[in-house]
């Protein structure tokens, strides 16, 4: 039986409304995912939830372990990931607390390992990748939102940066001049190795912060970012509620 998963990043550890039916340790061939994937119903709708930080939020981006969350996912017969990600709005329309279904995504990271096809390949593979995201996965994540009345923005580009440090003034205008609107650091390589599993994946991005040279404060802090969360991932939660039924 085909299932969907919802990725929870930061602010999202736990998700609420979710019954929990039984938790899963599954091992993988690129060890071990961020912890035990965790079976339950959301509006009486089977989902796996895995937070992508592990349970206590001590992960950082740069360390996830992409290949072995998305391949755990696919062996137990997942085949939509809703991913949620934390991220600082560079478009002045992006505002904190508030909900992006990005459309493109643009990779500025490095030295993660970011593909299933590079050891005892028969031949080379390079998947398509035109439009990062399941375009059927993002509309119905965009009708939710609209059903359930929250402030959405239904498109954007997404750029993922390496992290875990804030952006400085400088990199968060060549994003701006590369058409990026919002930026997070786990955006990738978790997209492109969902495409890679053949997975139907999108991104419900939740705005922290605006972006480092863009708000009205002089530093960006975490208790700044903790507190905007807390609205988003509310909105978050109504979201899952009104999109699952759906799928
Ligand atoms: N930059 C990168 N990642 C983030 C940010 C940010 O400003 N806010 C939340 N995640």
């Amino acid at each position: 039986m085909t299932e969907t998963a919802i990725i929870g990043g930061t602010g999202l550890t736990s998700l609420e409304g979710l019954e929990i039916v039984r938790r899963e340790v599954v091992n993988t061939p690129y060890g071990e995912p961020s912890g035990t994937l965790i079976h339950g119903e959301l509006k009486g709708h089977r989902v796996v939830f895995l937070p992508r930080h592990g349970s206590g939020h001590t992960i950082p981006p740069h360390k996830i372990n992409y290949r072995a969350n998305i391949w755990a996912l696919q062996s137990i017969g997942v085949d939509k990931v809703i991913a949620i990600n934390a991220v600082g709005g560079i478009d002045s329309g992006l505002k904190p607390g508030c909900l992006v279904f990005p459309d493109q995504i643009i990779d500025y990271t490095w030295s993660r390992t970011n593909t299933y096809f590079e050891e005892g390949l028969t031949n080379v593979v390079h998947v398509d990748f035109t439009h990062p995201y399941c375009e059927e996965l993002r509309r119905h994540l965009i009708r939710a939102a609209q059903s359930a009345g929250l402030d959405a923005v239904t498109s954007g580009t997404y750029a993922a940066t390496q992290g875990p440090r804030l952006e400085t003034a400088a990199e968060v205008d060549r994003l701006e001049r590369d058409g990026c609107h919002m930026v997070g650091m786990t955006g990738m390589p978790e997209a492109a190795l969902a495409r890679e599993q053949g997975l139907c994946y999108a991104t419900c991005a939740v705005v922290a912060n605006m972006a480092a040279g863009r708000g009205d404060e002089e530093i960006i802090s975490m208790e700044m970012i903790k507190q905007h969360l807390e609205t988003g991932m509310q909105r978050v939660c109504r979201l899952l509620e009104e999109v699952v039924p759906l799928l």
